[in-house]
């Protein structure tokens, strides 16, 4: 039944970043985390299960008759983390959400479509769910319902990627940053200096690998950090103490540090630049900026920096959330379709025992109701008697599936049934 599909679910939606953790299956190794969500399939009486934990969401699906109460919804994150503070009511009533039937259907689909998401046109959900789907598929833990939900999942998040807009135009700082960047053409030969080496720069420094430019020092407060991103560019890394003397020159500065102070004051920029004119490029992503006023105020460069591109980040999004709208729309259309498709996938089932009967059947009458007239017929009579019957065997197969397909066709489109017996390769 549809209402046996069920989500439990913690997101960012509920809680912060911390808190979800909590109500993560609390392993990091592979082995371990399938022998315990098999059991916590078992000890919940579940059919299937898949599991899906992201920095910002952690997510059950599951198919079973239980009844989706507070008393289970305990039990459940009781046996996710044993952990969890015992008996608090509260703190899961508080954290979790949990959707029932073509709710819990419409929830997945709102996931995989991004609609649900932090960052709202992020596809990297749809392929974290994709992952997850074939994790759980890897331990044995799903079945045909979880199968045709997460199938139908699958169509409707690329049908919305395709035919809205919601997952264009960047909303990523670092992303635009980027993009700015490479408006300058700037030659892969440029010499870059980094300064500052916290997550922000190990993205922007995933971007200047992917295109592969390799003239690079790395300045930082620690040099364990800076190791971190010269190592994955092949650069040099240096201590930031390092700066103020080195003789480098550069093309591209990206400067990005938590510092409040600016790193990159009037006179540190004059002995850097030695104070030879030409074509640079000075990349301030900090809040506050890590370049003084003063030198943007009296060098020549050209300056990208955090105010503008958060302001085209935020006019991105707002457009993103445009499309959601219209998401919402192909989506709530996909549910009722998912119910339909739900009800035949009941009936396919329930036949999908229909030929083995017949054949039963048949081997009934040969071998026993009719086995004393049989013996009396002679060869060629008995040949033909044996061709006559698995001909019916093969008409009669699919007569039911069909008539129940043809049925639904007329229920939901209105179409003539289309029922009749199929040909066989002889009578084509
Ligand atoms: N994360 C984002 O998405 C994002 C986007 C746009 C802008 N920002 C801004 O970027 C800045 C850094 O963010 P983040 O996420 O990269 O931070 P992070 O991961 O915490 O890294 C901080 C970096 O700043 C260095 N640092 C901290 N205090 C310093 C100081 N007093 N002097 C010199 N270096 C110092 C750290 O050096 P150690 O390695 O030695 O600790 C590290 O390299 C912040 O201003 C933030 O507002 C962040």
């Amino acid at each position: 039944m549809l209402k046996n599909y069920k989500i439990l679910t913690v997101t960012h939606k509920k809680t912060n970043t911390e808190d979800i953790a909590d109500f993560i299956v609390p392993t990091d190794d592979k082995a371990e985390l399938a022998s315990r969500l098999a059991a916590i399939k078992a000890s919940c009486g579940l059919e299937e299960l898949m599991y899906l934990a992201t920095c910002n969401r952690v997510l059950f699906l599951f198919s079973g008759k239980i009844q989706l109460d507070s008393p289970f919804i305990r039990f459940f994150f009781q046996s996710v983390n044993p952990k969890l503070a015992q008996g608090s009511v509260d703190y899961i009533s508080e954290n979790v959400q949990s959707f029932e039937g073509s709710k819990a259907i419409h929830h997945l689909y709102e996931i995989a479509a991004s609609v649900d998401s932090m960052v709202v046109g992020e596809r990297e959900i749809f392929r974290q769910l994709r992952e997850a789907y074939e994790e759980c598929r890897s331990y044995g833990l799903l079945g045909d319902n979880i199968r045709i939900a997460m199938q139908a999942t699958v169509e409707v998040a690329k049908e919305v990627y395709a035919k809205t807009r919601i997952g264009e135009k960047s909303v990523s700082v670092v992303s635009l940053a980027f993009r700015k960047l490479q408006e300058t053409e700037v030659p892969a030969s440029a010499r870059f200096l980094i300064v500052g080496a916290g997550k922000t720069n190990r993205l922007f420094s995933k971007f200047m690998l992917q295109h592969k430019y390799q003239n690079v020092v790395v300045f930082n407060r620690s040099i364990g950090n800076a190791e971190l991103i010269a190592d994955r560019l092949g650069a040099e890394a240096r201590m930031l103490s390092e700066l103020e003397n080195y003789e480098g020159d550069f093309d591209v500065m990206v400067v990005c540090t938590a510092s409040v102070e600016p790193i990159i004051t009037q006179e540190l920029y004059e002995k850097l630049t030695r104070k030879v004119a030409k074509k640079r490029i000075v990349i301030d992503l900090s809040l506050p900026n890590n370049i003084s006023g003063e030198v943007v105020e009296n060098f020549d460069f050209q300056y990208i920096d955090i105010e503008k591109l958060r302001q085209l980040a935020k006019e991105n999004m707002a457009f993103r959330m445009g499309e959601v709208k219209k998401a919402r729309q192909l989506i709530v259309k996909r549910v009722e379709g998912f119910k339909m498709r739900f009800r035949q996938r009941q009936i396919e089932r329930a036949m999908s025992d229909v030929p083995t009967q017949i054949k039963a059947i048949k081997s009934h009458a040969l071998e026993q109701v009719f086995k004393n007239e049989l013996d009396k017929l002679d060869p060629e009579a008995r040949e033909l008697l044996d061709r006559m019957m698995d001909y019916m065997e093969k008409r009669c197969i699919g007569i039911p599936m069909m008539a129940v397909k043809d049925a639904y066709r007329k229920l939901h489109q209105g179409s003539k049934p289309k029922t009749q017996i199929p040909k066989s390769k002889s009578q084509k």
